[in-house]
């Protein structure tokens, strides 16, 4: 009997369009998700271009484009549970174009940011280099180019298990990059606190154990636990940083007349999430039409 040889796993192909699936084929799907990334950015381009941003345009869109850029990393950092709470592995395919998305973000961030300083790159070095906030967005950043350099199919191949053990910085990253949004908030925080929840919930999301992760009343529990996690985050950064009533702004949480404060919109969000496994098992349930 011939020795049979351990054959090497075949490479994947890789895909060189972002709307190609893995075996070179147009897929929807991945150009709709795209799409739906590019938007936002175009949306603040076309407003900065034809003078749409209020009276300081380009702070203003300085402020959109950073926000825009957290929310994608974050959304980057929501594939994973997608995966598991919707039982949909095929999410997963889009996580490398949602991250790289987060990083074409901040670098639209930090042009804007360059204009906004007359496109003077000694100012803008010299301000980053000066200012605590913005030395740690630039830390951000050049964290994350790295993580969007050794994306590639080829860097995870050749990295292999410290592939992993790279990209899981992520999560430091993200923090930092709350933290730079905290730093920059003057009297309102609402966009850093919002950030705060999201990243809270998908911290609290990883320290479930694997049968919890897609089970609705943990999900109910975990949203509970970080909108409370969230306006104690938000009544310590008030009390601490601001001279505004952080007990007044805590108790807004407790109704809508503030309107939606950021700590009930994680609350809503989770609880959203929590939905999925149960609109899953109902869908499943319901007779198929003949
Ligand atoms: C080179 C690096 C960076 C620079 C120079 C920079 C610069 C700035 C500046 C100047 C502001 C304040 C705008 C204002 O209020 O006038 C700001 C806010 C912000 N930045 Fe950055 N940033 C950098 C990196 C990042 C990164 C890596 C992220 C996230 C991934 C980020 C997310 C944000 C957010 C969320 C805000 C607050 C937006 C809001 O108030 O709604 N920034 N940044």
């Amino acid at each position: 009997m011939s020795r049979r040889t351990a054959a090497a796993p075949p490479a994947r192909p890789t895909t060189p369009w972002p709307w190609l699936d893995r075996g070179g084929r147009f897929s929807p799907f991945r150009l709709s998700v795209l799409i739906g990334l590019c938007c936002p950015a175009l949306v603040l381009v076309w407003l900065l271009a034809t003078g749409q941003m209020g009276a300081e345009p380009w702070k203003e869109a300085t402020r959109d484009a950073g926000a825009h850029a957290i929310h994608v990393l974050l959304l980057s950092l929501f594939v994973t549970p997608l995966r598991w709470i919707a039982d949909w592995p095929k999410a997963l395919t889009f996580r490398r174009m949602v991250g790289l998305a987060a990083l074409a973000y901040v670098l639209l961030h930090l042009t804007i940011y360059s204009g906004d300083l007359a496109w003077n790159l000694l100012a803008v070095v010299s301000e980053i280099a000066t200012r605590v906030y913005l030395t740690l967005g630039f830390g951000v950043l050049v964290g994350l180019s790295v993580l969007g350099w050794t994306s590639t199919d080829g860097s995870q191949r050749r990295l292999g298990p410290k592939w992993k053990k790279i990209h899981r910085w992520v999560y430091v990253l993200a923090a930092l990059a709350v933290l730079h949004a905290f730093l920059q908030s003057k009297s309102r925080a609402d966009d850093a606190v919002l950030a705060a929840g999201f990243y809270l919930w998908l911290m609290g999301w990883r320290l479930l154990s694997g049968r919890w992760r897609a089970d609705p009343w943990a999900l109910l529990a975990l949203s509970v636990a970080v909108f409370a996690a969230t306006v104690g985050l938000e009544f310590v950064w008030y009390a601490t940083a601001s001279r505004l009533p952080a007990a007044r702004i805590a108790e807004a949480n407790l109704g809508f007349d503030a309107g939606i404060r950021p700590a009930q919109w994680v609350l809503l969000a989770g609880l959203s999430v929590a939905m999925i496994p149960w609109l899953r098992r109902l869908a499943r349930r319901s007779p198929r039409p003949a």
